[in-house]
């Protein structure tokens, strides 16, 4: 009756929460009670899903997930569940997902999908206008939520589903593990204001001003930063953000593991960044993301 917790294989910096299935078990009625156009449509009913999820796991779970997204020693979480059995099908994952949101924070609102999370696959082929569906290039490292003016303390990435996939493993890198952390982070340059804009499909129609780095209230640097959307207006901001792309691309301390199918990274947005490796080419290649951006309640 409780979640397992261990260190990653790869980092002790990342914790891994196992939910077993006679745990998800106790998960499937209370589940029942919230449709998915329910949980979209009304808000409070995201709460009470989220209420019924700590309580299988006696209202542990909330604590330990707010220790591990706020302490700048871990920060991420990666949340397995055992989900062999059909009935642990996609409606399943976006409560899971829901729920896990819903013990930390309040979603924001996901222009791109117009509803509080999103759901995109990633296919052999691709006319979109961001790096997120193309399926044959790396997702540089990152934060979310650079060009919008909420704040995204956190952000949730949960595996629905994949076919045909070899490669695309995930990729993650805590900040105080990058070894340019002090030479980049200490640069004026990053502490200028940067314009930050993004194409058509996100939907924001406006743009944003923000430094690449800033302090922490601990005094210690966090990274608002993806290679597409800061839109440099002189020499000096594209060479440092050239220098930056570079730096973090060239990191050794990245960790990289494939995510298994109904897992969650949960993630601190201000010092950790995430990517993706490219996948290998295959025409029936499919997978299928969720995501969930938003704030901390405190
Ligand atoms: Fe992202």
């Amino acid at each position: 009756m409780s979640f397992s917790i261990s260190d990653h294989q790869n980092s002790k910096r990342v914790r891994v929460i196992k939910f077993k299935e006679s745990d998800l078990d106790r998960l499937v009625f209370p589940f029942k009670k919230h449709s998915i156009l329910s949980l979209e449509y009304k808000p409070f009913s995201r709460f009470s899903l989220a209420k019924s999820l700590d309580e299988v796991f006696q209202n542990k779970l909330s604590k330990t997930l707010n220790d591990i997204l706020n302490d700048r020693n871990t920060g991420t979480a990666i949340v397995e569940p055992e989900i062999k059995n059909k009935k642990f099908d996609k409606d399943f994952l976006v409560k899971l997902s829901t729920g896990l949101a819903y013990l930390i924070g309040n979603p924001n609102f996901d222009s791109m999908t117009g509803k509080y999370y999103a759901r995109f696959h990633v296919k052999h082929q691709d006319s979109s206008d961001s790096y997120l569906r193309k399926a044959y290039t790396n997702l540089d490292l990152h934060t979310d939520g650079t060009y919008v003016k909420e704040k995204t303390d956190w952000i949730i990435m949960t595996k629905m589903e994949e076919q045909n996939v070899g490669g695309g493993e995930s990729v993650i890198l805590h900040l105080d593990d990058w070894e340019y952390l002090e030479d980049l982070s200490s640069d004026p340059v990053g502490q200028e204001d940067f314009v930050w804009g993004s194409p058509k499909s996100k939907n924001v129609d406006y743009k944003v001003e923000h430094p690449v780095f800033s302090k922490d209230k601990n005094g210690k640097p966090v990274i608002s930063y993806i290679d597409q959307f800061p839109e440099p207006k002189n020499m000096k901001q594209g060479l440092f953000l050239q220098k930056l792309s570079d730096a973090l691309e060239q990191s050794k301390n990245k960790i990289s593991f494939p995510l298994p199918v109904g897992s969650t990274i949960f993630s601190n947005n201000y010092f950790w960044l995430h990517g993706r490796k490219a996948f290998k080419e295959h025409s029936g290649l499919s997978r299928e993301l969720l995501r969930i951006r938003g704030t901390f309640f405190n």
